[in-house]
């Protein structure tokens, strides 16, 4: 599977482009980060890519095959999750709602029960537990990985997820990135969609930054996060890592850093390197414990 951009213009009205110019490609397996700030066209980009919006001027291929050509067999192939997919949540029980998208498709009826326990055991809902339970009674967190089961029972190659953790708390966000891990590693392809750069430093491989459309920067997170970036990135509202600031911050002081910084992981281990301590099994304190 590659599904690739070409040259991909997008306008509503025939007059401003909402996307202009962007051209990418995605293999099995790797994850790129759309960020960009409100109305960059990051939802266009999103739409394009799963075949609900045409390009106005270039193309998008799956395997070679254009949107145009593939045309309801591209959204097949692509799934989508809007922002905040759990708005989207209605039937009684959560293998009711998951396997509503599958009868849409004609799954055979005899895979369907299978299918929905597959995708709530793989977002870290237990079947068992969860898949007779109202989607109304969950947390937050819960009917967001719900919305997320609903498409990952239609095995896409290719999951597009609009601000996927927005809105989710500090927890869920980490269920969310060990999720995608997990997608990544049986070769599914993921384009996610942020405001932030710090899940995109954990999760992608490379990542795209828009500006009213047009692709300001792109490359490996490390390319797009180096210092001389950093003024244009916060120009362009996007969250640049914790990580990348605290250590730009310790830069300033003296400090000298080898590799981007983009995770506290590699802060802590840049910094143990120039502190001359080992990363781990470092003492704190060799003071007597007091009574
Ligand atoms: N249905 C539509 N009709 C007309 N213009 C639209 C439509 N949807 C989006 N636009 C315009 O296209 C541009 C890109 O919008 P888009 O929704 O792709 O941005 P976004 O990066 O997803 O923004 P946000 O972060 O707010 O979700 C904006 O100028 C927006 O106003
Ligand atoms: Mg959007």
């Amino acid at each position: 599977m590659t599904l690739e951009f070409h040259d991909v213009t997008y306008t509503y009205d025939g007059a401003t482009n909402a996307l202009a110019h962007v051209s990418f490609s995605l293999e099995p397996g790797k994850a790129l980060g759309v960020v960009g700030k409100t109305g960059s066209g990051k939802s266009t980009l999103a739409q394009l890519a799963d075949g609900l919006l045409m390009p106005s001027s270039g193309e998008v291929r799956l395997d070679g095959a254009t949107s145009a050509e593939l045309r309801g067999g591209m959204q097949r192939r692509v799934g989508l999750v809007f922002q905040h997919p759990e708005l989207q949540l209605f039937a009684a029980t959560l293998t009711e709602d998951v396997a509503f998208g599958l009868h849409n498709v004609g799954v055979a009826q005899g895979e369907i029960e299978g299918r929905c326990s597959e995708a709530l055991n793989l977002v870290g809902l237990r079947a068992d537990e969860f898949a007779s339970r109202s989607p109304f009674e969950l947390s937050g967190g819960e009917q967001r990985k719900a919305a997320l089961a609903g498409v990952l029972a239609l095995h896409p190659e290719v999951l597009v997820l609009d601000e996927p953790t927005a809105g989710v708390d500090a927890a869920g966000v980490r269920d969310i990135e060990v999720l995608f891990k997990r997608l990544l590693a049986r070769g599914t392809a993921l384009i996610i969609i942020s405001h932030s750069m710090e899940l995109v430093a954990d999760i992608c491989s490379r990542a795209i930054v828009l500006d009213q459309g047009r692709c300001a920067l792109a490359g490996t997170p490390e390319k797009v996060l180096a210092p001389d970036n950093v003024d244009v990135l916060q120009r362009l509202n996007v969250d640049i890592p914790q990580a990348t600031r605290f250590a730009a911050k310790l830069q300033g002081k003296g400090f000298v850093f080898e590799e981007p910084v983009l995770t506290m992981d590699n802060l802590a281990d840049q910094l143990a390197r120039q502190l001359s301590r080992p990363a781990s099994g470092t003492r704190l304190s060799d003071e007597e414990p007091q009574a």
